[in-house]
């Protein structure tokens, strides 16, 4: 016997319905239009990856490596993993495909979902979607200051309210390690008040305190130096580059110094989009650059940068969740059985030349069906009884003003009639 329980979505994993799927077009088309002004072109990615790639880029000792990802051993025992983020995967496929070699200065953008085990709470899920952009082959300021207009002129094409960008530079190879000295010794100093996660990162990778989740460990942070004031000369440099030509782009933004990203392969540029109206999960999105990380791949010494933006939390700033298909703006409606083939002929050839078209089975009253296609936003109806059939024309019913026109609609007409017809008779309605 079959078990009569019915079977429910995973913990953390959710569907997207109607309306808020439209919604997501939404974002998602709005990316694709707005993206591609600035030179980018999409790639679609696979899921799955080999579980290095993530240790490799990410970072050993970050949550997402740690505690996060969802791997598991193939069946031949490869190490494999549901992908947390895309950025490692984007160079993957860079190095991969010989774009590395044949087109350095690629622009690239991807839409998909992502992984990784949280504890799953509003705006935060166990598969969330992301729509990220990378760009590869510039380290120049003008690259970074590119990419944050383009995200600025994203969200407000989409409407996205009450979000701030928040900018940081978190140091290169040069000067980071001097931080990293100076924070460790900020964390021995305070040894007692850290939990022992953070002992332990001291030890391995002390600016990973600076993203500790612990409550009492981030109002030690709180105090703790600050990458800004350890900045070398160049980086110095690149980031007042950065800052001038956001502002004569007029781009708002405030500079956030404790601001540390979740993942390792950052340096200098490094930024987020948050909001106050998401409680808790305040990252609507996050970049920044990665200049190191193509080469620790194994590839050339590339430079890169990027940013993701996750579009549940995005979805629910710019209000495109109530975002609707376009109502039926016909509804065809057999009375009888033996009106389906003329209802099916006069659907099939008005959707094929444009209209969005509800078709009814037979079987209910008049009255129903007309409810129905009242319902679903229908400002015609074409009604198909016993009369119409032998008389071979549809009744045409105005839904708003609730009477039938003089003229009826010829069930055999062609194609081009039928779309000519219905087109005057919308006007007429209109
Ligand atoms: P991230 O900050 O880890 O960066 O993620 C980007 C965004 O994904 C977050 O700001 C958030 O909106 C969303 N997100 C992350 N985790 C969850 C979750 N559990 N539930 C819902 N939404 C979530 C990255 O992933 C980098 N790859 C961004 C990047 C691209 N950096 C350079 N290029």
């Amino acid at each position: 016997m079959s078990d009569p329980r019915t079977i429910v979505a995973v913990k953390g994993f959710r569907d997207v319905l109607p309306p808020e799927s439209e919604g997501w077009r939404a974002l998602e088309d709005a990316a694709a239009a707005v993206f591609s002004r600035y030179g980018f072109a999409e790639i679609r990615l696979p899921i799955v990856e080999r579980t290095d790639l993530f240790a490799r880029s990410i970072g050993e000792t970050t949550d997402i490596v740690e505690k996060e990802m969802y791997s598991f051993l193939d069946r031949d025992e490869t190490p494999l993993t549901l992908r947390p983020e895309a950025t490692a995967s984007v160079v993957r496929a860079y190095l991969e495909s010989g774009l590395a070699q044949r087109e350095p200065a690629a622009r690239l953008y991807y839409r998909g979902p992502m992984f990784r085990r949280e504890r799953p709470q509003r705006g935060r899920y166990r598969q969330f979607w992301q729509i990220g952009a990378e760009e590869f082959g510039r380290d120049d300021p003008l690259a970074d200051a590119e990419l944050l207009v383009m995200l600025e002129r994203y969200l407000a094409d989409v409407g996205a309210r009450a979000v701030r960008l928040e900018l940081n530079s978190v140091g290169d190879a040069r000067c980071r390690p001097v931080y990293r000295e100076r924070l460790r010794e900020f964390g021995r100093a305070h040894l007692e008040g850290l939990c022992p996660d953070c002992h332990r990162r001291l030890d391995r990778n002390p600016l990973r305190i600076l993203d500790c989740k612990v409550e009492e460990c981030r109002d030690i942070v709180a105090r703790a130096p600050v990458m800004l004031d350890s900045l070398c000369e160049p980086c110095r440099a690149h980031l007042d580059a950065v800052r001038t030509l956001l502002g004569q782009e007029a781009i708002e933004y405030v500079m956030n110094p404790r601001l540390v990203r979740g993942l390792d392969y950052y340096c200098r540029t490094a930024f987020e989009v948050v909001t106050d109206t998401l409680g808790a999960q305040n990252a609507i999105g996050g970049g920044g650059r990665y200049d190191g990380l193509v080469a620790a791949l194994g590839g050339p010494d590339v430079p890169g940068i990027g940013f993701a933006l996750g579009v549940e939390r995005l979805a629910m700033v710019t209000g495109t969740a109530e975002a609707r298909t376009a109502p039926p703006v016909v509804a065809v409606l057999p009375l009888e059985s033996r009106a389906i083939a003329s209802a099916f002929q006069l659907a099939t050839r008005l959707r094929d030349h444009g209209f969005t078209v509800a078709l009814e089975a037979p079987g209910r009253s008049l009255k129903a069906l007309l409810r129905g296609a009242d319902r679903r936003g229908a400002r015609l109806a074409l009604i198909l009884g016993d009369a119409e059939l032998q008389a071979g024309r549809a009744t045409v019913r105005d839904l708003a003003r609730h009477e039938d026109r003089p003229q009826a609609v010829a069930i055999d007409a062609s194609g081009p009639d039928l779309a000519r017809e219905l087109a005057q008779l919308m006007d007429a309605a209109s």
